[in-house]
C-alpha cells in the first residue's frame, strides 16, 4: 500500500459520493418533494432542469474522474486479458466497465432530451401538456435507470473490494 495508491482511491471515492449521492438526492429528496408543491407542470420541469444543469458541473468532471482513476486502479488487471477472463476479480471487473459504459449512455441521452432548445420551448410554452408529459416521462426513466445504474456499479465496487 503506497501513498498514491490512497490517494488515487481517495479520489475516486470522493467523486464516486458526488456523483451517486448527488443524483439519489435528486431522485428520491428533490424530485419527490416538487411534487407536492402547487407550481404547474412547466415550472417544475423548469426547475429540475435548472438543477439538472448546475449539478452537471460537478457530476460531469465527477464521473470522468472516476473513469481516470477507475482505469489507473485497474492498469495492470487491463494490460493482462488472460486474467481479466479467468479471474473473477477480472470478471467483475469487465461487468464493472459495461456498466460504466451503459451509465454514461443513459446519461448522455437523459442530458440531451433537455437540450436548450427543449428548454427554450418549455419556458416560451410552445409544448402542449402531452407533449410535456411524454418528455417528462423520458427524462424520469433515464433519471431512474441513471440511479440503478449507478448503485449496481457499486456493489460491482463491492465485490472488487471483497476480491471475491
Ligand atoms: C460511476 C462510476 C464508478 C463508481 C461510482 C465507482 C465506485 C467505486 C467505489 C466506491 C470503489 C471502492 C473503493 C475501494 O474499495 O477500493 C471503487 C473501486 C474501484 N474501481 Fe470504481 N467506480 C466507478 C468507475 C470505475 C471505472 C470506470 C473503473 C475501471 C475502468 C473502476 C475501477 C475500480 C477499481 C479497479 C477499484 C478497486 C477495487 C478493489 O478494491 O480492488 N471504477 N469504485
Amino acid at each position: 500500500m503506497t501513498m498514491e495508491q490512497a490517494i488515487i482511491t481517495w479520489i475516486h471515492l470522493v467523486s464516486a459520493a458526488i456523483w451517486v449521492g448527488g443524483s439519489l438526492f435528486i431522485g428520491a429528496v428533490m424530485s419527490p418533494l416538487l411534487k407536492t408543491m402547487s407550481t404547474s407542470l412547466e415550472e417544475r420541469l423548469q426547475f429540475m432542469i435548472k438543477v439538472g444543469r448546475r449539478f452537471n458541473k460537478i457530476a460531469i468532471p465527477s464521473l470522468i474522474v472516476l473513469i481516470g482513476t477507475g482505469i489507473y486502479n485497474s492498469i495492470a488487471f487491463l494490460n493482462k486479458p488472460d486474467l481479466l477472463l479467468s479471474s473473477s476479480y477480472g470478471n467483475f471487473l469487465i461487468v464493472k466497465i459495461i456498466l460504466v459504459v451503459a451509465l454514461i449512455l443513459a446519461y448522455a441521452v437523459h442530458v440531451r432530451i433537455i437540450r436548450k432548445d427543449v428548454e427554450e420551448k418549455i419556458i416560451s410554452k410552445q409544448l402542449s401538456d402531452n407533449q410535456i408529459q411524454k418528455l417528462r416521462k423520458k427524462i424520469i426513466i433515464l433519471g431512474e435507470v441513471t440511479i440503478v445504474l449507478s448503485v449496481a456499479i457499486l456493489f460491482m465496487a463491492a465485490l472488487l473490494d471483497a476480491g471475491a
